[in-house]
């Protein structure tokens, strides 16, 4: 029945394990109402897009890379860890534990060798405008959405900070009740990268244990219904440090390696959207949840 009160949710890139359970979360959600939900999403290939004419678009740490401020060589380097750990990340056949201390070494390496190129400050917008950087189709509508109805949305990303709020702002759709935890970097007095502060947020550790601003989720004790938006099996965490729960749904987009990880992206997130550049099935949500009846 919930086929009807949100049509996105039978478009052909949607897979749901348990529907019967899905529909009684989203059921929920509406019931209790605008001033009890909160959003909490994944940044880079959840917000922003996969892939875009048959390419792949770039994460906020591979918009740095790939622009003009990165020497050649320093470019080299990068591409060579992101091919060497990228699939080290999605292995199905590697547990966490073994993955965590590798994604610190991705990180670190990749912080240290962007931190030697004098990146400025005053570059970021137009590193932003010159990149391939694009969101998802329907970014205006939910980020536009959960401003009217006040919803705090909580970017929890492993990315670049800095790139990712300004993306965001270029978008126009930086809003107050968007709150952002990511890695950020650190400039000196001349405005020039010296390296990134602490604490490192890597794909594997989206959970309390690198909130500085525990108080964040504290302050929201009253939004009791959360919407996950994610896309690695890291940002199942993202919403562990919500102080008490009582409907989550966890919406996971499903974009590299399909088949070989359906199974278990159908076991971890409650709605799994397949190569979908959307946020149609988000959006169909929301309007269902926050339109009054
Ligand atoms: P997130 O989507 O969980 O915030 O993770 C950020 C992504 O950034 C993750 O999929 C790995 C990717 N990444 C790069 O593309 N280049 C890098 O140098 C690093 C450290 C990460
Ligand atoms: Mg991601």
């Amino acid at each position: 029945m919930y086929f009807r009160e949100v049509p996105e949710l039978q478009k052909s890139t949607v897979r749901i394990k348990d529907p019967e359970r899905v529909a009684g979360i989203i059921r929920a959600m509406k019931e209790q109402g605008t001033h009890k939900l909160q959003v909490i999403s994944d940044f880079d290939m959840t917000l922003s897009r996969f892939g875009c004419n048959g390419r792949r678009c770039p994460t906020s740490h591979n918009i740095l890379d790939n622009s003009r401020v990165v020497s050649e060589e320093g470019r080299r380097q990068l591409k060579d860890l992101l091919h060497y750990y990228y699939p080290i990340e999605i292995d199905p056949k590697r547990t966490l534990e073994e993955k965590r201390p590798l994604m610190v070494e991705w990180w670190s390496k990749a912080h240290e060798l962007l931190s030697q190129q004098k990146i400025l400050k005053s570059d970021i917008p137009q590193i932003v405008r010159e990149s391939d950087v694009m969101l998802r189709d329907g970014f205006d509508e939910l980020f536009n959405r959960l401003h009217k109805y006040n919803v705090p949305l909580f970017i929890f990303s492993a990315g670049v900070g800095d790139i990712l709020e300004e993306i965001i702002r270029q978008a126009n759709v930086f809003h107050p009740n968007v709150n952002v935890v990511s890695n950020y970097m650190d400039f000196d007095d001349n405005g020039v990268l010296r390296r990134f502060k602490a604490p490192l947020i890597h794909t594997y550790n989206k959970n309390n244990s690198v909130l500085r601003d525990t108080e964040y989720f504290q302050q929201l004790s009253a939004r009791t219904s959360i919407i996950l938006l994610g896309d690695s099996m890291g940002d199942l965490t993202m919403a562990d440090g919500v102080p008490s729960v009582e409907n989550i749904l966890k919406i996971g987009f499903l974009n590299d390696k399909v088949e070989e990880q359906r199974e278990r992206y159908l076991d971890a997130y409650d709605v799994v959207l397949e190569s979908d550049e959307t946020l149609d099935v988000v959006n169909g949500i929301l309007r269902f949840v926050l339109t009054e009846t």
